[in-house]
């Protein structure tokens, strides 16, 4: 009797997700009202509602399938209609959909559009390497890019281009629809762009780096991205970076070693 406002209320909500830059939102109280009369919750968690208030707890395995769902939007995505033509496939993210920490980088390169993961060329080796450092296994924490397809290269060029404030601006969404669903206790945004891409403040890394701020109620920690540690090869910078990380360490309240405290010193 029920079910065709119910799908009117769904579409309602979907249409909200489409065109705003957050997931819609509704309260913890509404939700468990609908959820006691009706099983609601899978086709809520469908149109990428988040509820507000005190967080429902999302199991690790809901947290799976609501990221599904994203990813097959993301895959048939082609608002950046250049990025559609150009590239090989999405690089939508990956790693655990209940990470304590959730890494974010620029776009995918080459490397990453030939593999559809996020980080797994010669930066991404390093950044897994800095993850194992911190005590982790990549496949403990998330990793995923404000820009899910490789920002496009004129015919015959090498290198990657750094995304556009436009294309950042359209594709944005779906990595709010991540950081929603995952709910990391910890966000390191990954260079100035990343920074510009989530916060839409631009600033130099001098001043933004090494010290807390904040999305959306979240802890959000600044470092430089990998890419720049593989130019710069200088202990000094290296250092900088594990500092960073020594603070996510130390706000994830994880053991940090005599070792781990001495390197790159
Ligand atoms: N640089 C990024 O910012 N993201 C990737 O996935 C790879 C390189």
């Amino acid at each position: 009797m029920m079910q065709p406002a119910l799908e009117l209320v769904i579409a309602a909500l979907e249409k909200i997700r489409e065109t705003s830059d957050r997931a819609p939102r509704v309260s913890s109280n509404a939700l468990a009202q609908l959820q006691s009369t009706y099983s609601v919750t899978t086709c809520l968690e469908e149109a990428g509602v988040s509820p507000t208030g005190p967080r429902l707890q999302q199991t690790a395995s809901n947290k799976a399938q609501m990221l599904a769902s994203v990813r097959e939007r993301v895959c048939g995505c082609t608002k950046c209609a250049h990025l559609a033509r150009s590239r090989t496939q999405t690089v939508f993210g990956v790693g655990n959909p209940d990470a304590e920490i959730m890494f974010i980088g620029e776009a995918p390169g080459a490397d990453e559009d030939q593999q559809g993961e996020p980080f797994v060329g010669r930066a991404g080796q390093l950044l897994t390497k800095i993850i194992k450092a911190m005590g982790f296994a990549r496949e403990e924490v998330y990793i995923a890019n404000i820009l899910k397809c490789r920002p496009d290269m004129p015919v015959g060029s090498f290198g990657n281009r750094a995304p556009t404030p436009a294309e950042m601006q359209t594709c944005r969404p779906y990595l709010v629809e991540q950081i929603d669903i995952i709910q990391p206790r910890v966000l390191v945004a990954l260079g100035a762009v990343a920074v510009e891409g989530l916060l839409g403040a631009r600033g130099t890394m001098r001043e933004l780096r090494g010290r807390w701020h904040s999305y959306n109620g979240m802890p959000l920690m600044i470092t430089y991205h990998p890419a720049y540690l593989l130019r710069n090869q200088l202990p000094s910078e290296k250092r900088k970076v594990w500092e960073d990380m020594m603070q996510v360490l130390e706000r994830l309240e994880k053991p940090i070693s005599e070792k781990q405290r001495n390197y790159f010193l």
